[in-house]
């Protein structure tokens, strides 16, 4: 224990296998951004997830491998990149100075020799970092609320072929709770859905995407992951231009509970009803598979198992189109008990759809059945 300036208690803790300063105030619960330097413990399966990612793009990676983390508080996430994955050079970056002292602390105590940290503003740094041969193989962006202000330069900063991650932490506004808010940061209408989440998503991935082609560079989505805290995406930026569309809308019947990916905005194909309408948002998929599949291989013994349960279900679920129903919602419009997801799932698939658990909900379930077909197999079990 000891004190940086300010009385300010620092205490070492381990994330990962890797030793961090942070300031005791930061375990107690309080409001992590009403601390003045920045560190979440509850944010640890968020870093355990980029642990993994990063490992696996790094491995396929041809390049210089630098890591770029342009707001980085007391530098949990380079500092675990720098001891945990080996052989990456780590640039990291906060506003705040004392947060960057001790980020460069935890450095040696780790005895990290490929870990930098500088204090700037992000859109400098990353500025600063979009000359080419100082680019990053791969890019972080995890701010509080929205990370819209920071799209353009965290592309810029990307090298081709190299991996952008971006966190949301304004799950209000992508809720649909201030659509206009929405609209203006992420150029689309978000609605109130059961799935929400996968909706908030794909709103955040239309925004990278829009702003990506602006910049003449196409992105590829290649894994998500969210909790009630915040929506996180992983895209590979290319310098290629890409012409399929991959804009278009989520129509949702609420009348029959039908829902449908778009170019177009049209009525339910279901039950010819007016269709609420989200987007416009990325309508492509989600995940790759091959990714997730070098995923699952990265064994990590010191990462939550939890992180590769939900792996698993991100590869079940990568290449089924479509967005996600849960039991929940189908019993409550057919008035009947939710069914387990194993009976749906095989249900389904029985009459020939795909169909998985989806990662993204506990209780949903992924599927290319239109909804009549969801509601056989949930009345064969009346
Ligand atoms: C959500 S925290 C980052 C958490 C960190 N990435 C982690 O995994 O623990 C956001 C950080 O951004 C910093 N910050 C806020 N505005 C900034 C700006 N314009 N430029 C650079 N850093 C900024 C804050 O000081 C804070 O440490
Ligand atoms: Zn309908």
């Amino acid at each position: 224990m000891d004190k940086l300036e300010k009385n300010t208690e620092i205490i070492k803790i381990i994330e990962g296998n890797t030793k961090i300063l942070v300031p005791a105030e930061t375990l107690n619960n309080i409001s992590p951004s009403k601390l003045k330097i920045f560190f979440n413990p509850k944010a640890v399966t968020n870093r355990d997830f980029s642990i993994i990612a990063y490992s696996a793009f790094a491995k396929k990676f041809q390049g210089p491998k630098i890591f770029l983390d342009s707001l980085a508080g007391v530098g949990a996430r380079g500092l675990r990149v720098a001891n945990e994955i080996k052989n990456i050079q780590v640039i990291s970056n906060d506003i705040n100075r004392r947060a960057v002292e001790l980020g460069s602390r935890s450095s040696v105590i780790n005895n990290l020799d490929c870990y930098l940290a500088y204090n700037d503003e992000a859109c400098n740094f990353l500025s600063v970092h979009s000359k080419k041969h100082q680019r990053g193989m791969i890019v972080d962006v995890d701010p509080f609320g929205s990370p819209s202000k920071y799209i353009d330069c965290g592309i810029r900063a990307t090298m081709h072929g190299g991996l952008l991650s971006m966190t949301a932490t304004d799950l209000q506004v992508l809720h649909g709770i201030f659509k206009k808010t929405c609209q203006r940061k992420y150029y689309g209408t978000p609605i109130k859905t059961t799935y929400s989440n996968e909706i908030a998503i794909r709103l955040m991935l239309g925004s990278i995407y829009l702003v990506a082609s602006r910049l003449s560079v196409t992105i590829n989505p290649i894994f998500v992951e969210n909790n009630f805290h915040y929506y996180r995406v992983y895209v590979k930026i290319s310098n290629r231009p890409d012409n399929d569309n991959k804009i278009g809308y989520v129509l949702h019947c609420r009348k029959c509970g039908n829902r449908e990916i778009n170019e177009h905005v049209q009525i339910c194909s279901n039950c010819a009803s007016n269709t609420e309408i989200a987007g416009p948002l990325w309508i492509d998929k989600l995940f790759d598979r091959e990714f997730i599949s070098c995923m699952l291989n990265e064994n990590y013994n010191h990462i939550n198992r939890k992180c590769y349960d939900v792996l698993k279900k991100c590869f079940l679920e990568s290449n089924i189109v479509g967005v996600y129903f849960t039991s929940e919602e189908i019993a409550s419009i057919l008035h009947m008990s939710p069914l387990k997801l194993s009976e749906i799932i095989y249900g389904l698939q029985k009459i020939d759809f795909a169909a998985s658990p989806t990662s993204l909900n506990q209780c949903g379930f992924r599927t290319n059945a239109k909804i009549n077909d969801i509601f056989e197999v949930f009345q064969s079990h009346k």
